[in-house]
């Protein structure tokens, strides 16, 4: 499952794409909102820092407002997916854009016959709001679970994202389900490196190496060494 991480912050994403996990992002108007300077360059920032499909939502309601929308962010940088709400007109929209070459990810999508139709209408992307779901006791995972099993029994290859993320048990039994793509917050994502034993072990490693300084010397003397002879070629 790749990861994607969900926000409208450049510096989030500068920080989170040094890791060199992430494969694309998902901005919304809210998030977006909460932002200062030009969305434009947020956006384009934003495809360049993460170098993968980065959506960029329309916010018309009628068709002709949404794809007229849709095609001029998607002209912002070639890695701008548009995103459309889940609706009649969107759904219209997307036959529209996605006929044009123009990749659509279908947003606000909350069932399975909801991801279907996105799907008929040629959507690159439909995404599932997980945590919105929990939230008026819906089992997400029952949902998500339906929606690939419906693609995969048709040969449906629209891709599933698992969005409205909240914890690292939403991701991971998302990843489980073979869902393609989960899209994240960076809180979610700082919470997924988190683990008691690995910050007590890596503590244990450091103490018992620093009790032998001449091990540390060795160390250094070695990675300079090869720093020298890697130069040299
Ligand atoms: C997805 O692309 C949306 O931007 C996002 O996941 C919404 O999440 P929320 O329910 O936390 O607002």
């Amino acid at each position: 499952m790749r990861l994607f991480i969900d926000t409208g912050s450049v510096a989030e994403v500068e920080e989170i794409a040094a890791w060199g996990v992430l494969a694309g992002a998902t901005t919304n108007p809210s998030l977006l909102a909460k932002e200062d300077g030009d969305p434009a360059e947020i956006i384009r920032r934003i495809c360049d820092l993460v170098g993968g499909p980065t959506s960029a939502e329309v916010v018309s309601e009628d068709a002709a407002g949404m794809v007229a929308e849709g095609g001029a962010l998607y002209a912002l940088h070639e890695q701008v997916v548009v995103k459309i709400p889940f609706c009649k007109a969107g759904l219209a929209a997307t036959h529209v854009l996605t006929a044009a070459g123009i990749p659509v990810n279908m947003t606000l999508v909350f069932s399975p016959s909801q991801a279907l139709l996105s799907a008929a209408a040629g959507a690159t992307y439909v995404s599932c709001f997980m945590g919105r779901l929990d939230d008026i006791s819906i089992d997400s995972i029952a949902v998500v679970a339906e929606i690939i099993e419906q693609f995969r029994a048709g040969g449906i290859t629209s891709q599933i994202i698992a969005a409205s993320i909240r914890h690292p048990e939403h991701c991971v039994g998302a990843a489980k389900l073979g869902c393609e793509i989960a899209t994240v917050p960076s809180k979610v994502l700082r919470q997924m490196l988190e683990h008691p034993l690995t910050s007590s072990g890596a503590a244990a490693f450091k103490r018992d190496w620093e009790s032998r300084p001449e091990f540390g010397e060795w160390l250094a003397a070695l990675t300079d060494d090869h720093a020298a002879s890697a130069g040299r070629r």
